[in-house]
């Protein structure tokens, strides 16, 4: 899932063939695995490598961005041609280097977290088979009701679709694919009797929240039928932070939830899937599959031997 997403938002942004998304898919490989680990800037360990994946990958950016910048008339009908459009014209808003940033965040930011978040919705449909039955009678439904024809899905039917869209909320409550939303305090803060000093970074850790017994009965358990209950609702709603908040939350948080429901509709009334290997998975601040998670994908017409 990894690769495909990767190809189709490096395509659709910066106008990669597979080579070249592949090429710039191993530099952010080496820059995950060292993200999260000790600050030794030292030839050999992961920190070190880190920092010198997160040099290629800027380079790959930079030099993509001289060369277009270089042939601004040659469109390529990506997000680099709006870019090399503000960088050109008249008082650009950004610099170069503020745009290879935002190219780079936005790759990271949307890849490696989709990512994470389809293959633990296969694990957790794979097994929980009443979830993929209720799924199976409400999407059938909503279209069966459909009114003109078949248009592509509407807002409207996007937002009937109840249940789905709890899955959705506990598919992304389950699988934390953000490990920690980071703040500086700005003056003393009182947290709980302890005093958190102005200027401390701090890292609020979403898993902390949404696998907390208090907040979510039985948190391990994959169950969207939790957010049915009207009872508890609203503080599961108060607590629930996959996206941080305030004015830094994640620009995504809508389109995210879309492309969740989406891919669940399509899969319930297109496919069906087998799990094939990896089903091992652990959680260590995300959810991990450490062999990969493997399924075999079918449209429904096409028989299983
Ligand atoms: C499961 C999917 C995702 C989750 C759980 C997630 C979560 C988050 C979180 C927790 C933050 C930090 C918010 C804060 O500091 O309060 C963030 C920031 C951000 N996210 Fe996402 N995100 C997801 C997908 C995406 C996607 C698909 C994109 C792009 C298409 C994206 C773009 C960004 C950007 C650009 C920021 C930085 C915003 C800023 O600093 O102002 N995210 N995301």
């Amino acid at each position: 899932i990894l690769q495909l997403l990767f190809e189709m938002v490096t395509r659709r942004c910066i106008g990669f063939d597979s080579t070249k998304s592949r090429q710039l898919r191993d530099k952010f490989d080496a820059l995950f695995s060292g993200l999260f680990s000790f600050p030794i800037y030292f030839p050999g360990t992961p920190f070190y490598r880190c920092m010198q994946a997160r040099k290629n990958v800027q380079k790959i950016l930079r030099d993509t961005l001289a060369e277009r910048l270089s042939t601004p008339g040659k469109k390529h009908g990506d997000l680099l041609d709006v870019i090399v459009q503000e960088l050109q014209g008249e008082g650009p808003l950004i610099s170069e280097s503020f745009a290879v940033d935002l190219v780079s965040t936005l790759l990271f930011s949307s890849v490696f977290t989709l990512s994470g978040i389809i293959a633990v919705a296969f694990k957790s449909l794979h097994d929980n088979p009443d979830v993929v039955h209720a799924l199976q009678k409400e999407n059938p439904a909503m279209l069966k009701d459909r009114k003109g024809g078949c248009s592509g899905l509407t807002w409207e039917e996007y937002k009937s679709l109840t249940f789905t869209n709890q899955v959705t909320n506990e598919i992304i409550r389950i699988s934390n694919a953000v490990v920690g939303i980071f703040r500086r305090t700005l003056t003393d803060v009182q947290v709980n009797g302890y005093t958190i000093p102005a200027g401390w970074q701090v890292i609020v850790n979403p898993m902390a929240v949404h696998l907390n017994e208090e907040l979510f009965e039985d948190p391990l358990k994959f169950n969207p039928w939790r957010w049915l209950d009207e009872s508890k609702r609203s503080t599961m709603l108060k607590n629930f932070l996959p996206f941080g908040a305030g004015i830094r939350a994640c620009p995504a948080a809508e389109f995210v939830k879309l492309f969740v429901t989406l891919t669940l509709h399509i899969l319930v009334m297109e496919y069906r899937w087998e799990e094939i290997k990896g089903a091992d998975a652990f959680r260590s601040a995300d959810v991990m599959f450490p062999l990969g998670y493997h399924i075999r994908l079918r449209t429904q017409d096409d028989k299983i031997n």
